[in-house]
């Protein structure tokens, strides 16, 4: 089947078929590929991309700005205390200013209308470089990275994420193992399992009936067996700084130490993370909280950078499968 892009926002992987999907990774493969050889394409050039963040970001930025320069294309990037946006100008209203000089829209904020709202007045395409509700750009890297390091096909691979399994990460694996015919468990405590956003679940669910994908909740440890993915992000996401003690109380039990890692009985499983992690106190908010006697770790440093990491391979990921949907949408 032929697969054509072009126009398209991407704002979530449940607006996409599984061979739209497949027709991303294997583009951004490609690129890669390509980028080995010194080979750089022109398929922006002339283009013009604005990056929107609310939010802050290491990768997804400089994923998107390496991106689009490597293709002959131009970034512009606005973070919300240098444009109007929200404050004395709508979101309606900045999206038809900047649908009359850019090509391209990346967005990073909370709300995942914004993104729609975006698309639907820019009238180009629009990224989600990241909401309160999911992170697909994200996803594709994983999957990608996945491909890479694993010798079977996505729809035989099992992921589990371990931790807050209502967040955007775990929303956005929902989706994608959804889609491709994953099996998914989101593992962690039932007072979060209990949280989850029931539409999101649903939604879920009636894809992975189509595509023979496996959507489970578990807090029950066995859930852990035979998983080909370890999957890990920070307790409290952005915006959620105030539940940290909280959290920790619910979710030290999840962190991902070598015992846990050695109980899915694969002596091959991989451990990724979309990083920022907290790993050791090398950073002013995992010292400032250790030195209060709060371990806010995610996962142990043992494990971050054992064999079974390859959060380095995915956080360079980023940047291909990001390329490949600006190459594939402007
Ligand atoms: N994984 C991820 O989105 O990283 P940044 O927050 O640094 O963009
Ligand atoms: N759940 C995290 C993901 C960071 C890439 C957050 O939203 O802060």
């Amino acid at each position: 089947m032929s697969v054509n892009l072009k126009g398209r926002s991407f704002l979530t992987l449940m607006d996409f078929k599984p061979c739209e999907i497949r027709y991303l990774l294997d583009l951004a493969h490609d690129l890669k590929a390509k980028k080995r050889m010194g080979l750089h394409g022109q398929a922006l050039k002339g283009k013009n991309i604005v990056l929107l963040f609310e939010k802050t970001s290491t990768r997804t930025r400089c994923a998107f700005e390496v991106a689009a320069r490597e293709e002959g294309g131009n970034v512009t990037f606005l973070d919300s205390g240098s444009s109007q946006m929200g404050k004395k100008e709508s979101l309606e209203d900045t999206a038809k200013v900047l649908g009359r000089f850019f090509d391209g829209i990346e967005y990073r904020g909370y709300d995942q209308q914004a993104v729609v709202d975006l698309a639907k007045y820019s009238g180009v395409p629009v990224f989600n470089g990241l909401t309160d509700l999911d992170h697909p750009t994200q996803i594709l890297a994983d999957m990608l990275t996945m491909e890479e390091h694993l010798s079977k096909p996505l729809h035989e691979c099992k992921v589990v994420f371990v931790g807050d399994v209502r967040n955007n990460m775990s929303y956005a694996w929902m989706f994608g193992c959804a889609k491709m015919g994953m099996h998914f468990v989101g593992y962690g405590p039932d007072e979060l399992i209990n949280d989850i956003d029931k539409e999101i679940l649903m939604k879920s669910k009636e894809v992975a009936k189509e595509t023979g994908s496996v959507i489970e909740l578990s807090s029950n440890p066995e859930s852990l067996k035979g998983a080909d993915v370890i999957y890990s992000d920070i307790w409290a996401s952005m915006g959620e700084e105030n539940l940290i003690p909280e959290r920790v109380k619910l979710l030290s039990p999840y962190r991902i130490d070598k015992k846990m890692i050695e109980s899915t009985g694969n002596p091959n499983v991989l451990f990724l993370h979309c990083l920022p992690s907290f790993h050791d106190f090398e950073t002013k908010l995992a010292k400032e909280w250790h030195d209060k006697g709060i371990d806010i770790r995610e996962v142990t440093d043992e494990v971050f950078r054992s064999r079974h990491s390859v959060v380095f391979d995915e956080a360079e990921n980023r940047m291909h499968t990001i390329k490949a949907v600006m190459v594939a949408t402007i």
